[in-house]
């Protein structure tokens, strides 16, 4: 019984040294001394010997039970050191290499160039800080003109050779108006996205980043019709083809007339819901016909050429679409936000 015990032992240990794969470890371990495994048996039928033989046979069975125990669990922490260093299975799935997308407002924004450029519309870019003259003064806007007030910014802590503050982050898109009048004359007609900046109180409505939409169409003989016919196909292509356009009066400085654009509201199709406030109509654009001071500080003689323009806020739209209760998501940089597009 001795014999055959150790005779065990020493096989197992000669099958340990050539062992390369921790699956075959696994089924040696098994094999020897799982529940039904050969030396297990062996020790099991100790318990049948007589009281001398098992006291000795009992204690050299332990032994090398221990010691092939610690055997195995040395050469499995070797095997595991290696296999973790140079084993691949190619046949794993490989890791997911997650692909972003573009920004809800993005995505608005390309549909909307995609759209003017099919009018003939150039789509500029404009710069982000800009000179008091042409976010305000240049828009008929002049210094202490209580429009001000309503688009407070940000100053850049520069001053001009008269000793104002004269550079800020501009508050519209409109200033780009005049840039585009300057550099291409007239006729003219272009889309200018953009962001914009605000000194505000920060809600649910209002940020202090956001973004517009400029629109400027300068050629002989352009009056409030044309303005409507562009409206109007800008209101089918976000709303769709019922899409009805009202236009009421509104006072902004560089136009005259003004006007605010409503369409008529997506949801409730006119009838009355929440999300037009039961007016039937959604506010979406401040339009009207460019003021002759406007289109002279971009160096066009308004005896010659009139002009339509309009802007409207970007963000106002993507929330209006798809339901969004609050701009500040925008910017959240919120994943669980922004992988619902
Ligand atoms: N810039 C205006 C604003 O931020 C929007 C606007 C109104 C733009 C009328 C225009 C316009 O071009 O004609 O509130």
């Amino acid at each position: 019984m001795q014999e055959k015990i150790i005779q065990l032992k020493q096989e197992i240990l000669g099958q340990l040294k050539n062992i390369k794969r921790l699956e075959v470890l696994r089924g040696l371990e098994i094999k020897y001394l799982g529940r039904k495994g050969e030396l297990t048996k062996i020790l099991r039928s100790v318990a049948d010997l007589g009281v001398e033989e098992k006291k000795t046979l009992g204690k050299l069975a332990n032994e090398i039970k221990l010691e092939l125990a610690n055997r195995f669990a040395e050469v499995k922490a070797e095997l595991e050191k290696t296999v973790g260093a140079s084993y691949v299975d190619a046949t794993l799935p490989g890791e997911e290499i997650k692909a972003g997308h573009l920004h809800p407002i993005t995505i608005m924004q390309n549909e909307i160039e995609d759209l003017f450029a099919s009018l003939g519309f150039m789509v500029l870019d404009g710069p982000e800080l800009e000179s008091d003259y042409y976010n305000f003064t240049a828009l008929n806007i002049p210094p202490l003109h209580p429009a001000r007030d309503m688009q407070d910014t940000f100053y850049i802590d520069h001053k001009n050779s008269k000793g104002e503050l004269d550079t800020l982050m501009r508050t519209q898109t409109s200033p780009m108006q005049i840039r585009a009048m300057q550099k291409y004359g007239a006729p003219l007609k272009c889309i200018v996205p953009g962001r914009c900046f605000r000194s505000e109180a920060t809600d649910v409505r209002h940020e202090h980043t956001f973004y517009q939409v400029e629109g400027l169409m300068i050629d002989k003989g352009i009056n409030f019709s044309h303005l409507k016919a562009v409206l109007e196909a800008l209101g089918k292509k976000l709303f769709g083809p019922k899409t009805e356009l009202r236009m009421r009066p509104k006072f902004y400085p560089f136009v005259e007339p003004g006007s605010n654009g409503e369409y008529s509201c997506f949801l409730c199709s006119g009838k009355g819901c929440r999300l037009c406030k039961n007016t039937g109509w959604l506010e979406i654009v401040g339009c009207g016909l460019v003021h002759p001071e406007v289109l002279r500080a971009g160096g066009i003689d308004p005896k010659k050429y009139q002009g339509f323009a309009f802007g409207y806020g970007l963000d106002r739209l993507v929330m209006l679409k798809y339901g969004i209760n609050d701009i500040r998501l925008f910017h959240s940089g919120d994943l669980k936000f922004l992988k619902q597009f």
